[in-house]
């Protein structure tokens, strides 16, 4: 068994309520989870109630709407958590031996961070709270003394809420579009001597690594972080990117990571793509590993993005049963027979109590299920707004433009 059993719940793209929250976190803390990472900072929106910055709670916290294809909301959409909820959730996961494992966003997917403050960045230019689904090039000036000096009172006021070891700092997807052609940032570039833009995110990914290190924290970053080559060992990379070797050296060489390979774990996949036999083969290994890279594999952790997700049954629905398949991956108890789990989950079920699950007819991979999963995927998702966004690089606000 791995010390490492994760759950990520995205509570930016549709927020939950603290009760649905418990809810999931009772479900869970039976599975044998010990880690609840919470995904509360992104480009459309900020969750987490600041003392500090009381922009974010009005500014960045309510998008003027939500295009997420079939998931339309036509009215204003935002909420913040409380300090007062937040510690509530951490003492009640505390009292299930679970860590809340808090997530900041740097330096991409800050879109809703940096609507309530164009002066993080380059150039300063005003940059809008995002509505759809996409990766953005609106990402943090990381030139500016400025950013760090926000990036960390951040930190110190999520720590106050949010006491355990690991803390999660982001670092994916983070195009460089905008660092190209500023000047603070090709500056600072040419001061350290380098022309790579990965490498160029991680001497700032690395000062907060530092930071959190120096307050006896231990940061998490989403694999694509690694590319740079000069990643901080002291970080532990989350991966989810696969087929990545640059993770694989990475890991073989002493750095530490928590398993998330989105294609078996990404519960926000529907079952036809990501059937439940898939989650149950999953395993705490990578192709490539060395018996000493073996042992710097944490665990496991299962995510759950909410774009398109925006009512409780349709997230209890994608949760179930796939989570308890996770469950036995991270204890390492899924070397069974699958047709033996199926009869577990029966039993699990019952255990578990209220939670919708998916149709038992949808739950394991037919012949046809996996091309008619994908075919839906792409009608639902690629929405207008995302495709001009990527090709454009524009906003999309219908009516507006
Ligand atoms: C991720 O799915 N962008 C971490
Ligand atoms: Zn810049």
């Amino acid at each position: 068994m791995k010390e490492y059993r994760g759950f990520m719940l995205d509570s930016v793209r549709h927020f939950q309520s603290t009760d649905e929250i418990k809810k999931l976190i009772d479900a869970i803390a039976l599975l044998g989870f010990n880690k609840f990472h919470w995904h509360l900072t992104d480009d459309q929106g900020w969750r987490f109630a600041s003392d500090r910055f009381p922009r974010l709670n009005t500014v960045a916290a309510v998008r003027p709407y939500s295009d997420f294809g079939k998931t339309l909301i036509r009215e204003p959409y935002g909420r913040l958590y409380s300090k007062d909820e937040m510690r509530d959730i951490v003492s009640y996961c505390s009292g299930k031996g679970i860590e809340v494992i808090p997530e900041i966003e740097m330096p991409g997917h800050t879109g809703a961070l940096l609507s309530a403050f164009p002066s993080l960045s380059c150039g300063g230019k005003k940059v809008r709270i995002k509505t759809h689904q996409g990766v953005f090039r609106d990402v943090l000036c990381i030139a500016r003394e400025e950013t760090f000096e926000t990036v960390t009172a951040l930190i110190d006021e999520f720590l106050e809420i949010f006491p355990g070891e690991f803390f999660h700092i982001g670092g994916d997807e983070t195009p460089p579009d905008h660092w190209k052609s500023c000047p603070d940032c090709q500056r600072k570039m040419r001061e350290l001597g380098l022309e790579d833009y990965s490498a160029y995110q991680n001497i700032f990914m690395n000062r907060v690594i530092d930071y959190l290190a120096g307050k006896g924290r231990r940061a998490i970053v989403w694999n694509d972080s690694v590319k740079g080559g000069n990643l901080d060992k002291r970080a532990i990379i989350q991966y989810w990117k696969e087929r990545d070797r640059a993770s694989v050296d990475f890991i073989n060489s002493g750095g530490r990571a928590i398993l998330s390979p989105f294609s078996y774990c990404y519960l926000d996949y529907d079952y036809s793509i990501t059937p439940l036999n898939r989650v149950y083969s999953l395993k705490p290994s990578l192709r490539g590993l060395t018996d000493e890279g073996k042992k710097n594999i944490l665990g496991l952790e299962a995510p759950i993005w909410t774009e398109y997700i925006d009512n409780d049954e349709k997230l209890e629905r994608l949760l179930f049963p796939r989570i308890i398949a996770v469950s036995k991956a991270a204890l390492g108890e899924n070397d069974g027979p699958y047709e033996e789990f199926l009869r577990e989950i029966k039993e699990m079920r019952g255990r578990l109590g209220g939670y919708v699950f998916e149709d038992e007819r949808r739950w394991t991979k037919t012949r046809l299920s996996y091309a008619a999963g994908w075919l839906r995927f792409v009608r639902d998702n690629y929405t207008a707004g995302y495709i001009r966004e990527q090709l454009f690089g524009k906003d999309y606000l219908p009516g507006n433009k």
